[in-house]
């Protein structure tokens, strides 16, 4: 299999993806189930368009969309994880902060992924022991030094509040030391900005795969570690915490997670 060639198809499949997002003649709202979850028509002919490109530029793939109706990925080695749409509900607010996530999967691992912004026009991607890009220029994770001294980006599961006390109390933590914190309102692109050093440490209650998988193999491109709040890694395979930071500040935000007994729930 050739990345490389590949990655040049993928890019070209998300930037056609995104020129259709940037330019709706209206945008319409569908709730989910869970609270306030949102899809919208645009999620749903992305998705459309995902499933029905990407096997065709890797014959044999089968591809795992958020808002496809086919989950069974069990008979091939090679899936695709999408998200049509990371950040719909600040698509649906013109918020322009929302991407295109794609991520090849081989027997589980991500190997390829890319992640495009098109409101923004910020295409990031990596290979597999390939380094991490954010528009062609190699990217990595920030050198800061401690919690203490970083942004920290969170999540917040917001389409339940089953976390929601503990989210907030960590986030008051961490809150009394940081320099500040950022709730994107899209976890691919948190795990980018990770990536590029635009913030040094995120954690979230809850992710899906499609919410992660990509901006995982380039946020670990670029050099930064992310695993669930207990340690152990993470696994594409359902609901998932996560913490993640430049190698310094993850054990520091491991600790965090340990030392305060939070990771036993959500696990
Ligand atoms: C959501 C975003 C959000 C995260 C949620 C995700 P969606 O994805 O990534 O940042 O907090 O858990 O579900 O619904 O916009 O694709
Ligand atoms: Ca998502
Ligand atoms: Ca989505």
């Amino acid at each position: 299999m050739n990345l490389e060639k590949l990655l040049v198809d993928v890019k070209e499949i998300a930037y056609n993806a995104g020129e259709l997002i940037k330019n709706p003649q209206t945008i319409e709202v569908f709730s989910k189930s869970g609270k306030h979850n949102y899809v919208t028509q645009m999620d749903k002919k992305i998705s459309d368009y995902l499933l029905s490109q990407l096997p065709l530029i890797l014959p044999g793939s089968v591809v795992l969309s958020e808002e496809g109706e086919d989950r069974n990925t069990a008979d091939t080695s090679l899936v695709w994880i999408v998200d049509p749409i990371d950040g719909t509900t600040n698509y649906m607010y013109h918020f322009r902060l929302s991407a295109i996530s794609i991520a090849l999967m081989k027997d589980g691992k991500a190997v390829l992924a890319v992640v495009y912004n098109p409101f923004i026009n910020e295409m990031y991607w990596a290979a597999k022991d390939a380094g991490a890009y954010l528009n062609g220029e190699t990217i990595n994770v920030g050198n800061d030094e401690s919690i203490n001294h970083t942004l920290v980006l969170a999540e917040t599961d917001p389409y339940s509040n089953r976390a929601s006390n503990h989210t907030f109390l960590w986030l008051n933590q961490l809150f009394q030391s940081c320099i500040d914190i950022r709730i994107t309102g899209s976890a691919a692109l948190d795990f980018c900005y990770i990536a590029a050093g635009r913030a040094g440490a995120f954690l979230t209650p809850q992710l899906d795969p499609w919410d992660m998988a990509a901006g995982y193999l380039i946020m670990a491109e670029a050099g930064g570690i992310a695993t669930h709040f207990d340690g152990s890694p993470l696994l594409f395979s359902g609901s998932e915490t996560a913490i993640a930071g430049n190698p310094q500040i993850y054990h520091e935000l491991l600790d965090f997670f340990n030392k305060e007994s939070l990771a036993i729930i959500l696990m």
